[in-house]
């Protein structure tokens, strides 16, 4: 057992690793943590299966049946619930841990570019995945989801009509999401991940600064081993008490006829859902496309990899991503309210069509915003380049987060900013 174990462990691991590579804030153990919780989804997603009916009449009743009769079935369907919903967070800061110890410097700039296509699938499956208990707020998230596409030119309603089976979220839309959720995005993430590990190793694992001397090197089984084990338990712990303590929403059965007031999207798109309260939605989706191109692009972007391996790039650059934190959690709360309260641009310029009014001079002005930011962190700390990257990357994930915060705490109905407390 424990040979087939260290065998195991030694086609995932090389047998000896770089001493620093061991420190906790070379990883956060984020990348982990990502991975045991998608295997914590496959096993109780698969368990799930065994009672979940893919049928608009009995997809309600038959979770309801999985919450109340079923022994353990409701801690099932909390854990896998709340696993979900955490990939999403771990996978995100795990970005963020890449970014900011420049994880995507020299041969891992290809493995950085496919862990933004690691980032859409994790997405795709809590997106797929939302619609299967067919309550009310899986059906109305997925009607405000899906209706975006109709905005996107071209492909849009094709793959609109393709995702829903036609153009209403009903029982051809639930068949095509379960059968993504669980046939087609698992098989492609589980070769995805293969290749994302196999990369990582091959590159020479997790990135760290240049050494001049020889390298510390200590064996994979007890070192690395003994610490993911550590981590692991942690993780699993917390989950299965989280899982113990808050039950995964359920409302009542979907009803077609009766829209929720606020409609909202899941949590991890009403960022963008936010973004669309202030622009055209052609303008919220090329704004959220730029960000994910250009954060595929920072291989490009930053080339100067004499930094790699080391936090924030310099102690300038650790000040410089502070600085944007600090700007996004004054300036973004501070748009949305004027955008909302004080600030109609269709109103101002009547001449104008509404994609130039609410789309084209939003979306030039939150750009020319952007750049002025990477100018100001430049000119204020007196930065190098790359150092003011790291400030305009902490700018504008930090916004994204605000942005959500708002979405989930301050839209009441019909969208209006209200104060939760
Ligand atoms: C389900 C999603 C993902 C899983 C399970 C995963 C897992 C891992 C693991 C285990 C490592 C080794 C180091 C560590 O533990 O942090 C790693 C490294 C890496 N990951 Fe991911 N990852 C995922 C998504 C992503 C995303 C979204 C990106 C970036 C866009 C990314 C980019 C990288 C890069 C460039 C490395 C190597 C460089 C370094 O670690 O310093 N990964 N990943």
């Amino acid at each position: 057992m424990r040979a087939v174990a260290n065998n195991l462990i030694l086609h995932l691991h090389p047998t000896r690793v770089p001493a620093p590579a061991l420190r906790f804030t070379h990883t956060w153990g984020l990348g982990g943590i990502s991975a045991l919780l998608t295997v914590i989804l496959v096993i109780t997603g698969v368990l799930l299966m065994f009672r979940y009916d893919a049928s608009v009449e009995r997809a309600y009743a038959s979770i309801q049946t999985l919450e109340t009769v079923v022994p353990f079935g409701a801690l099932l369907r909390n854990v896998h619930h709340w696993s979900a919903n955490l990939l999403v967070i771990t996978v995100l800061l795990h970005l963020v841990r890449v970014f900011l110890t420049g994880g995507f410097f020299r041969d891992r700039r290809g493995n950085w570019i496919f862990g933004l296509f690691l980032l859409l699938i994790v997405l795709a499956f809590n997106f797929t995945g939302y619609l299967l208990p067919w309550d009310q707020l899986a059906f109305w998230a997925i009607t405000v989801g899906t209706g975006l596409l109709d905005y996107v030119p071209v492909v849009g309603v094709l793959v609109a009509n393709f995702l829903l089976g036609g153009r209403e979220v009903g029982q051809a839309a639930l068949r095509n999401f379960y059968a993504l959720h669980v046939a087609v995005l698992p098989v492609v993430l589980m070769l995805a991940l293969s290749y994302h590990f196999w990369r990582v190793r091959k590159d020479g694992g997790v990135a760290l600064p240049d050494q001049t001397g020889p390298i510390e090197k200590l064996t994979t089984i007890p070192h690395l081993v003994g610490i993911e084990l550590g981590i692991a338990l942690v993780t699993l712990t917390a989950v299965m008490l989280f899982a113990m303590l808050v039950p995964a929403p359920l409302e009542a059965m979907a009803n077609p006829a009766h829209p929720p007031n606020p409609a909202k999207a899941a949590w991890y798109f009403l960022g963008v859902q936010e973004l669309l309260l202030h622009m055209h939605p052609l303008a919220a989706l090329t704004l959220s496309a730029i960000g994910l191109l250009g954060l595929a692009a920072v291989p490009f972007w930053d080339r100067d990899d004499s930094a790699i391996g080391i936090g924030g790039r310099s102690a300038r650059g650790r000040k410089a991503a502070w600085l944007g934190v600090a700007l996004s959690l004054l300036l973004t709360p501070l748009l949305v309210v004027i955008d909302e309260w004080w600030l109609d641009l269709p109103a101002l310029l009547p001449g104008l069509p509404t994609l130039v009014s609410n789309g084209l001079i939003p979306l030039g002005l939150t750009l020319a915003g952007l750049a002025g930011i990477y100018w100001l962190i430049r000119l204020a700390l007196r930065t190098r380049h790359n150092e003011a990257l790291v400030g305009l990357f902490s700018f504008t994930m930090n916004a994204l987060v605000v942005l959500t915060l708002i979405g989930i705490f301050f839209r009441g109905p019909n969208m209006a900013l209200v104060w939760p407390w």
